[in-house]
């Protein structure tokens, strides 16, 4: 397609639209239930490992060359140590600290392995199978690199086993192609906000066995729980051979573009290899703060900052349950979002928003992003796929970033606007 230059950009340029929750960063607004965007985080910790830091390297000015400079693209050994102490510790990822480190790597937040994944695996047509909804930062990079997306309904529990093993039958009846990748976000999905239980993560693991296709665990957000949670399902893969591991520091720490993840060998060598060419290597002075933030405060931040996020979940629950007209939520026990639908179907939340919700004051982000904007969703009833369509009468509502009494009287608000409409 050529521009009014005469020069011409690629194809995906004019079916790929800017992801529509970075779009919506753009607005300033008194009830933010829009991005992920974590509201509390350990901010003196960082302002203290800073001033340490700076004093380090003005006595150590070989030191601060060093970290100031270029690194491994898989990042420093000594970080990937201290990633794998905790991986080993706090999730019970089966890898050894002392010889088995290298297995961890991180890249530009897990956004970036995200894409490096999908980058890796996906030729034009090939399959990969979706919670429906599931989060647009997957989605899209998978539709643009011409996967075709094959999503599977899901319940208050998240996706469900048997409806993946169906949808896989049926791909590679109707494709000819046994999918390439299955993807969950177990602990508190965005954008649903539900948890697998211990039993489906089981069963998706063995189905990836039986069928040879990578399990993508996307676990954002492990570590923000509001009770214990089942183990993840990385934990089943004793040889490291079935299931890509992510994490992200962005919930958890800061949003310092880090993401860590296990991945089989093979599959890591490619991701880094892809990883070598979209930023050489991850900054060593990001990887430095956190290295100290990892070793001596993620626990002590944790153990501070769930309960609060926890009361922010609380507040937009009970909001919700007392103002909105009917529908029906998620009840997370943990993350960043609560998903909500309309009972009523004609509903567009889209439409909602920006004729009512902004110029109340008011972000959230509808749910259509959610579904693919080209791809196949499972039909049950009929066992076969058809084209999937957005649910329009859906948003997601991320209690995050607003403190308790903004997110009570915004969603009121909220709650009030839609009893109006509907
Ligand atoms: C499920 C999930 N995966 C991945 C990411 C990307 O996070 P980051 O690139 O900050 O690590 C996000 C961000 O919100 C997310 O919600």
């Amino acid at each position: 397609m050529a521009n009014e230059r005469g020069y011409a950009f690629a194809t995906w340029t004019s079916f790929i639209e800017e992801s529509q929750i970075r779009a919506l960063l753009k607005y300033k607004v008194k009830y933010y239930f829009a991005g992920g965007k974590p509201g509390i985080m350990p901010t003196d910790v960082f302002a203290k490992i800073l001033s340490e830091l700076g004093e380090m390297y003005a006595a150590d000015p070989a030191m601060a060359l060093d970290d100031l400079n270029y690194g491994p693209t898989g990042g420093q050994s000594w970080f990937l140590k201290t990633l794998a102490k905790r991986l080993h510790k706090v999730r019970g990822i089966p890898i050894d600290c002392e010889s088995q480190w290298e297995c961890v790597s991180i890249t530009n937040g897990s956004q970036q392995a995200l894409y490096a994944l999908l980058d890796t695996l996906i030729d034009p047509g090939d399959v990969i199978i979706t919670p429906s909804p599931a989060y647009l930062g997957f989605l899209v990079p998978a539709v643009k690199l011409g996967a075709r997306v094959l999503t599977v309904p899901t319940d208050l529990d998240g996706i469900v086993p048997e409806y993946v093993e169906r949808a896989i039958h049926i791909s590679k009846r109707k494709f000819g192609k046994n999918p390439d990748l299955l993807y969950v976000v177990p602990d508190s999905d965005n954008p649903k906000g539900t948890t697998l239980p211990m039993s489906r993560r089981r069963a998706l693991f063995d189905i990836c066995e039986n069928h040879n296709i990578l399990l993508l665990e996307d676990s954002a957000y492990a570590e923000i729980q509001f009770k214990e949670n089942p183990k993840p399902i990385k934990t089943l893969d004793k040889e490291n051979t079935r299931v890509a591991y992510l994490g992200t520091s962005s919930k958890e720490a800061a949003v310092l573009r880090v993401g860590y993840s296990v991945m089989p060998d093979m599959v890591r060598e490619q991701v880094l290899k892809d990883k070598g060419y979209l930023d050489l290597c991850t900054t060593t002075l990001v990887q430095r703060i956190l290295d100290i933030y990892y070793r001596e405060h993620i626990d002590a931040a944790m153990k501070k900052g769930i309960p609060l996020y926890k009361k922010r979940y609380e507040a937009m629950a009970k909001a919700i349950d007392s103002s909105f007209p009917a529908g029906e939520r998620t009840d997370p026990t943990g993350g960043f979002f609560i998903w909500w639908q309309s009972e009523d179907p004609s509903f567009d939340s889209g439409e909602f928003m920006e004729r009512v919700a902004i110029p109340n004051d008011l972000l959230y982000v509808p749910g259509a992003p959610f579904y693919p904007i080209t791809g196949y969703t499972l039909a049950v009833e009929e066992d076969d796929v058809v084209p999937s369509v957005p649910e329009h009468n859906t948003m997601r509502l991320g209690f995050s970033y607003a403190p308790p009494d903004i997110i009570s009287e915004g969603i009121e608000r909220l709650g009030n606007l839609l009893s109006k409409e509907l």
